[in-house]
């Protein structure tokens, strides 16, 4: 019996291979390569000592997924792949709702003819735009997102919510906060394909001398030191979540419909600033940076109440920022090593 991972040489995705197969599952890789290298199957390989299959294809080709479908025994699937570039979703809608939900629902019909539950989908907290009051736990009311990728995220949720009740299929709905940091052996972390959007890989390029400065996107929000909140999550905590969200679906023989919700953070906000100094103290570094305006659609502070997943799932996020903050240093390293 497999885990079908989609999406699985992604930054989250590959982290959480290595996690289920330190837990005896067998694994099956879809990934189309558009956002990673193929290098990260090796490494999974090295990590582990276990090679998953891999599938070098887009999942918008019903045809190839319906192959791997008929190849393997699928017991389960944890859907990463999507495209995750907020601002790039403004300008290429059509393409961000046709890869993130044309691929989710190729899937979902296989698992409907096939009769297979046990579907795990990457949410976001972006899901609750700026919630009113923090921490935000899973009852917090959901805004429609202002991005076109955080639309795909809430519509892909409900569409699951739908699959679950009308096909009495076993679900969960992850919505990670913001995942950091790279794997232990600085084999796996995010890779630096264009200019990074999200904070931390920019923080890590400006401090390895690839970006000039980092931009604060404004201090003028209502918080501390008036740079924005968020939470940040260890990935390989993240991905740990992942196998204990897995594992209590397939463990759930109640033959009821499961549509399991957790926020996946670590309960601690975290500024821009702060961040930026922590990592500094961590890696012995400077970080340049300037103040600048805001960035447009950013939300001033979003960090978790994960005790449901604490209780649910016996899962807690426990590495600090300092701690996490070391392994990007360290996967920099490995990716200058490379080159
Ligand atoms: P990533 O881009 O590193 O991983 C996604 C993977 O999916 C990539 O390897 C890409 O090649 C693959 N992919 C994309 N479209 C595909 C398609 N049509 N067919 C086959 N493969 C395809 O992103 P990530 O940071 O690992 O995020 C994984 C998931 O988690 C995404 O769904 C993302 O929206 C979600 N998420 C990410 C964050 C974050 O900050 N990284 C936060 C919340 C949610
Ligand atoms: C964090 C903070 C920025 C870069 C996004 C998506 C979310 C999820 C995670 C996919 C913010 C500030 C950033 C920079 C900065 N992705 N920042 N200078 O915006 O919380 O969430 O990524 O699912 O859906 O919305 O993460 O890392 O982009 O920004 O000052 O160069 O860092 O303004 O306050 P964000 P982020």
């Amino acid at each position: 019996m497999a885990i079908l991972v989609t999406g699985g040489l992604g930054y989250i995705g590959s982290h959480t291979v290595v996690e289920l197969l330190n837990n005896g599952f067998e694994v099956v890789i879809v990934d189309d390569l558009s956002n990673s290298e193929r290098f990260i199957l090796n490494n999974i390989e090295e990590i582990t000592g276990k090679k998953p299959v891999f599938y070098p294809f887009d999942l918008k080709r019903k045809e190839l997924l319906n192959q791997v479908f008929d190849a393997h025994t699928i017991e389960g699937c944890i859907n990463f792949a999507a495209f995750k570039a907020v601002g790039e979703s403004q300008v290429k809608p059509i393409e961000y709702y046709e890869n993130n939900l044309f691929s989710l629902i190729n899937i979902l019909q296989e698992f409907k003819e096939r009769e297979i539950s046990n579907f795990i989908f990457s949410s976001s907290c972006t899901v609750y735009g700026q919630a009113d009051v923090m921490p935000i736990d899973e009852n917090t009311p959901l805004k429609m997102p202002e991005s076109v990728y955080g639309k795909t995220k809430q519509m892909g949720e409900e569409i699951l919510i739908d699959f679950a009740k009308a096909y009495n299929r076993k679900i969960s709905l992850l919505r990670y906060f913001n995942p950091i940091g790279a794997h232990p052996s600085a084999k796996l972390g995010e890779l630096p394909i264009g200019i990074p959007n999200n904070l931390v890989p920019y923080v890590m390029q400006t401090a390895a001398g690839v970006r000039e400065k980092l931009s604060v996107w404004g201090d003028d929000y209502p918080t501390e030191d008036g740079t924005a909140v968020r939470d940040y999550i260890y990935v390989v905590d993240l991905a740990k979540a992942h196998v204990a969200a897995l594992k209590k679906l397939i463990e759930d023989q109640s033959g009821e419909a499961v549509i399991d919700t957790y926020n996946l953070g670590t309960g601690r906000g975290s500024s821009v600033l702060e961040v930026v100094k922590a990592f500094e103290k961590a890696n012995n570094v400077e970080v340049s940076y300037q103040i600048c305006d805001r960035r447009e659609g950013d939300i001033t502070i979003a960090y978790a109440d994960p005790s449901k997943a604490e209780r649910e799932l016996g899962w807690k996020s426990g590495t600090s920022l300092e701690e996490a903050l070391k392994t990007v240093w360290e996967w920099q390293k490995y990716l200058n090593s490379r080159n």
